[in-house]
């Protein structure tokens, strides 16, 4: 179905109409952003919840501060991984007992690559997409140096589609659910059958899906999961990863970081390495409770928020944004990266730019925030709880206005740090 948004390219005024009817504006009350700032860089590092700030100041100044050891016990900082992890569960997806919270996505991604390959040992090959996010890449890369018998088949690269590339000698594909750089978003059922089809395992990296966009991992047959969740879960900078392990497999995939936290019976201290039941193995060692702590806020208010929403409203923002660019920004070289149908499009959108990373500095000195990814992909994240259709069209007007006055060529746009 086409989204009918053309009433909002006629005046800001139609925009205004439109955030004084979205069901979801109450939300925006939920999150600290500076005031007169247009954050559109939640697909990289969500906002402050307000209540995260309430809930790190009592694991400061009461859970550390005055009881100290004792609240490892006493406020559930032990089970903290599993309690966080039965909020996200419902989120994407997944029935009880199958979701931890734990380590990053990285980490997570070794372990799960890695308990696939065991459970299918006579098995050589993973596949994955040339166009994944680097650290996939490279996780994978590092398993081949760990298990000497190991290959890669890219996407991308070796072929042109998972039919192309799987055989019965794949043991494990992994595909991100939403590009990274582009936002497309891949069909992730149709695929799990495809390898499924071959005996082979398929592991989610839902980094730029799960709290944005309707994940079903149990009804899709995912066998292994990962996710951040420090962009659209909101869980602040650096806050721990979780990893989904499909139930019939927990007890058969082993964990490679078999650390104490995995342990069955963790405080016997016993010499040697036993599993813990369940989702439980998938932990390692100790975890920052801090940021566990102030991944709490985050994941309550995506608890309570309807996704199929949160969804249309991202679509809506999403190709509002396309038609502003179009009209506005036509002439100066900008291409869309993204796909035009809104139903193959995550919550961001890529705009091809020679010159973006200037042009990404010269909209951050106007206070509107996206990021910049080499080579010339500009990010804009849309993320519905905080964004208004206002925000928007003063975005594409502020985009167009940088292009047009070539205010991206002053040399200030042209410094670059560590993080673009
Ligand atoms: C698709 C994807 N996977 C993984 C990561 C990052 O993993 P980590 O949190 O381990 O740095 C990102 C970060 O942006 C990502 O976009």
């Amino acid at each position: 179905m086409p989204i009918n948004i053309s009433y909002l390219l006629e005046s800001r005024t139609a925009c205004e109409r439109e955030d004084a009817a979205d069901p979801l504006r109450s939300w925006q009350g939920a999150f600290y952003l500076p005031q007169g700032l247009i954050y559109l860089d939640g697909n990289s590092l969500g906002p402050m919840p307000k209540k995260a700030l309430e809930q790190l100041e009592q694991a400061i100044r009461k859970e550390w501060a005055e009881d100290l050891i004792t609240s490892w016990n006493k406020a559930g900082w032990w089970e903290l991984p599993e309690t966080l992890g039965e909020l996200i569960a419902p989120v994407v997806g997944a029935a009880s007992g199958q979701v931890i919270v734990s380590d990053s996505t990285s980490l997570n991604l070794f372990k799960t690559v890695h308990a696939a390959l065991t459970l299918r040992p006579e098995r050589t090959v993973m596949i994955s997409e040339a166009d994944s996010f680097p650290t996939d890449l490279y996780i994978l890369e590092g398993v081949t140096s760990t298990h000497q018998n190991i290959q890669r088949r890219l996407l991308g690269k070796d072929g042109n589609s998972l039919e192309e590339l799987i055989d019965n000698q794949v043991a494990v594909v992994v595909f991100s659910h939403v590009n990274y750089r582009t936002g497309e978003i891949l069909h992730i059922e149709e695929l799990v059958q495809k390898t499924h089809d071959a005996g082979a395992l398929f592991v989610l990296d839902t980094c730029h899906s799960a709290g944005v966009l309707p994940v079903e991992l149990d009804q899709w047959g995912v066998d292994f999961a990962v996710g951040c969740t420090y962009k659209y879960l909101n869980g602040g900078p650096g806050s721990p990863a979780f990893i989904y392990v499909a139930k019939r497999h927990q007890n058969e995939a082993e964990n490679p970081l078999s650390g104490w936290w995995g342990h069955a019976r963790p405080f016997e201290f016993e010499e040697n390495f036993h599993a813990a039941e369940g989702i439980r193995r998938f932990q390692t060692g100790t975890q920052p409770v801090l940021s566990l702590r102030g991944l709490q806020a985050g994941l309550e208010i995506a608890q309570e928020v309807d996704l199929q929403q949160v969804r249309k409203k991202s679509q809506r923002l999403t190709q509002l944004f396309i038609e502003l660019i179009e009209s506005g920004c036509r002439n100066y070289g900008v291409t869309l990266q993204s796909p035009t149908d809104h139903d193959k499009r995550g919550s961001q959108v890529t705009l091809h730019f020679e010159n973006g990373f200037a042009v990404i500095q010269a909209l951050i000195a106007r206070k509107i925030i996206a990021d910049f990814r080499e080579p010339g992909s500009m990010r804009f994240g849309f993320a519905p709880l905080y964004l208004r259709y206002t925000d928007v069209w003063d975005a594409a007007e502020a985009l167009a206005d940088v292009l047009k006055t070539e205010e991206w060529r002053e040399e200030r746009f042209r410094q670059k740090h560590e993080v673009t």
